[in-house]
């Protein structure tokens, strides 16, 4: 460009904010657009292309995990591992996209007070994370974890085939079945009971996957 035009340019505010937008806008499209049609970040598949058994959260698993993010377990505990040999023999396998594509929000977080728990589900048993939530100190000497005694009251199902309806809309394959039954299937659940079927089934579909 001719020192001319950059001159115009330089000293006409309102034409350099209408100039900046316009490259920034096209620099974040193209950086944004391409993630929708990457079959990485919409379908259940591993880096090879090979599909993972990953479902939309069951009736129970979806409540646990509204209660997970309600309590703030994610402002403690990440839900990513990062491809670093530590994180690995830690942790296990790396996380992948397509692993959270029923996600939403997802709940990667960056704080790690406490574990990461990406492929904590079957780590413990049920009754490991009953005593372990109702009191941390009980089963860890250490921990500094909150207990959270509370979640042995009833779960609260009464929106629940709602939110599978709004997930559905957004893409998540449930069937008419299984949001006519969502309510039936938390009763007489606690909110525990909820939280530690979403925790046992973290991370669990990619545990073949070498
Ligand atoms: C204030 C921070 C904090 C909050 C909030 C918190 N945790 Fe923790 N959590 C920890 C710490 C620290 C540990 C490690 C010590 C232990 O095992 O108790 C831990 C450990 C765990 C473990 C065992 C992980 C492993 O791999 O050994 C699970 C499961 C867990 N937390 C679940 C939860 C859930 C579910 C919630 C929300 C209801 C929650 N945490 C909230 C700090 C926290």
């Amino acid at each position: 460009m001719s020192k001319l035009k950059h001159d115009l340019i330089e000293r006409s505010v309102g034409l350099m904010i209408v100039l900046t937008l316009a490259t920034v806008s096209v620099a974040g499209l193209v950086e944004i657009v391409p993630l929708f049609f990457q079959h990485s970040t919409t379908k259940p598949i591993d880096r090879a292309g090979n599909p993972l058994d990953i479902k939309p959260y069951d009736a129970v698993r979806l409540a646990g995990r509204d209660i997970y993010i309600r309590e703030g377990c994610s402002n403690c505990h990440s839900q990513m591992i990062r491809p670093f040999r530590a994180e690995t023999e830690r942790y296990g396998h790396y996380s992948v996209a397509g692993e959270y594509i029923y996600d939403r929000p997802f709940l990667w977080g960056s704080k790690r007070t406490g574990p990461d728990l990406a492929r904590v589900g079957g780590r413990y048993s049920d009754e490991w994370h009953r005593v372990h939530l109702i009191n941390p100190r009980a089963v860890v000497p250490e921990s500094n974890m909150p207990a959270f005694p509370w979640l042995q009251r009833p779960v609260d199902a009464s929106s629940i085939d709602k939110k599978m309806e709004a997930l559905r809309a957004l893409g998540h394959p449930y069937s008419d079945a299984e949001i006519a039954n969502a309510k039936q299937a938390l009763e007489g659940k606690t909110e525990m009971d909820a939280v530690i079927a979403y925790l046992q089934g973290l991370g669990t579909a990619l545990s073949n996957f070498k």
